[in-house]
């Protein structure tokens, strides 16, 4: 950990006594969330001991329905989506979709999150809709980025295949007794999963909402589950030195207080790229509130970026290197990748070339990012790294896992709820009264009365 005052320099790294003084904070935060566990009120860890049913649902609909169809497209956003496309990238050929022998039978994958129309008719535009599932995912039922995709899904598919058939296209994920998707589920007979309600939307990725399109693109979801419940384990540990999650996020929490208030998640790992997406939401969504617990305004939180190694050391690493001292960055490193891909060794005679073909891809990729950490220590840069021993649907299940507790625990140490998100609600309840949804006349109101109208 490159964390620390004698590694970096004085001014900038953390005491280990920093660590110590406040360890028994991060004890209290633990004890808190065991606490809330029992309760039922962490519905997360509860998803690695508790699917059995369900996931031998999931791959018995998976093995039934992938050889109908040849796309499966997912309608989901924030907490619906960016797991799917974790999983998806972490897991599968990078080129699943562009090429048969990539996918082993199974369907394409699409995760339409957005509603650019040009992003949406595209997609539509390219697929067979008689060839098509959707997988509509809205905890809420009602977000309408995924329900306006829905609508247009639907009638796609009703255009298509006849009204009487719309429901074999579609399976909707949503809470079990509250939103509409439910009522429409049902009406049309899809089938169905739920999302327990004790599980937030950017800790749903190891329910139903994620592990039906990893079931369905041939992930082994068991595996996912394995990891998360190994993980599981050693966030229960009581004892601070042994826990993790407990030491990450009293690190996270103590630079932040000492100005590190961005924290830049780096893989240097393409398939770990779309996991520091996920992670990006899960920090930003979690931790940055207006108030705290006792409802004194706070305005906190660190703000999360992305950055994949070795791509942003041409891009971002200069500022990383010498910009404001406000950052703590935490590398993602594989120790063992799948391929072992030598570098051609050619030019012999060229000083500056020659030296690369006695190497391994491998090699470059994890000597890029030591060099990149050196050059971060030099500049006085807290920086940390979580040892990935490689890329599996085990080490997956973990990752999530463990960054979901550690989040737990952070927003306990910075004394604030890290399960609402009432920011995004508010911009959610001013779309539907812009579009005048009934109910939220005051908030079209609000809109009609804004400068910005
Ligand atoms: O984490 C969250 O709660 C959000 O990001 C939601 O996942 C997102 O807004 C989508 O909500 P829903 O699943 O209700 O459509």
């Amino acid at each position: 950990n490159n964390v620390f005052a004698e590694m970096i320099g004085q001014k900038h790294g953390l005491q280990r006594k920093e660590l110590f003084d406040f360890k028994d904070e991060a004890v209290k935060a633990h004890q808190n969330i065991l606490a809330a566990a029992e309760a039922g009120e962490m519905g997360f860890m509860e998803l690695p001991h508790n699917q059995q049913e369900i996931v031998a649902e999931l791959k018995q609909t998976a093995e039934e329905l992938k050889d109908k169809f040849d796309n499966f497209v997912v309608l989901g956003i924030g907490g619906s989506a960016l797991g799917n496309i974790a999983v998806q990238t972490a897991i599968n050929d990078p080129y699943y979709n562009l090429f048969a022998e990539a996918r082993d039978g199974y369907p394409r994958l699409f995760v339409s999150d957005n509603v650019d129309p040009e992003g949406v008719k595209a997609l539509l535009a390219k697929l067979d809709p008689k060839k098509t599932l959707f997988n509509v995912i809205s905890k809420s039922g009602s977000t309408a980025e995924t329900m306006s995709q829905f609508l247009l899904a639907r009638k796609f598919i009703a255009e298509a295949v006849g009204e009487d058939r719309v429901g074999e296209h579609f399976i909707a994920t949503t809470s079990k007794d509250s939103g509409y998707l439910i009522e429409i589920a049902e009406r049309e007979g899809m089938k169905k999963f739920f999302i327990p309600d004790n599980v937030g939307g950017r800790f749903s990725v190891l329910t139903p909402v994620g592990l039906l399109s990893a079931a369905m693109t041939g992930v082994d979801i068991e595996q996912l589950l394995a990891g998360a419940a190994y993980m599981d384990k050693i966030c229960r540990e009581n004892d601070f030195w042994q826990n993790p999650a407990l030491v990450n996020a009293l690190i996270q929490y103590l630079a932040y207080k000492k100005g590190k208030v961005m924290s830049v998640m780096m893989p240097y790992s393409d398939r770990l790229s779309d996991l520091a997406d996920w992670y990006r939401q899960l920090w930003a969504e979690s931790l940055g509130k207006e108030v705290d617990r006792q409802g004194n305004k706070v305005n906190l939180g660190p703000t999360p970026i992305k950055a994949l190694g070795a791509t942003d050391q041409h891009s971002q690493a200069q500022l990383y290197m010498e910009g404001p001292f406000d950052k703590i960055i935490t590398f993602l490193e594989v120790e063992n990748f799948a391929e072992e891909l030598e570098i051609p060794k050619a030019y012999a005679d060229l000083d500056g070339l020659g030296y690369l073909g006695d190497h391994n891809f491998a090699e470059l990729i994890n000597t890029e990012k030591w060099a990149t950490e050196l050059a971060l220590n030099k500049r006085q840069r807290m920086n940390q790294t979580v040892k990935v021993p490689k890329v599996n649907e085990f080490t997956l299940g973990q990752l999530f896992y463990f960054f979901e507790f550690q989040t737990a625990v952070a927003g306990e140490l910075f004394n604030i709820n890290a399960f609402n998100q009432p920011g995004v609600e508010l911009g959610k309840n001013y779309t539907y009264g812009i579009f005048g949804r009934s109910g939220y006349q005051a908030k079209k109101d609000e809109f009609e009365n804004s400068a910005q109208k």
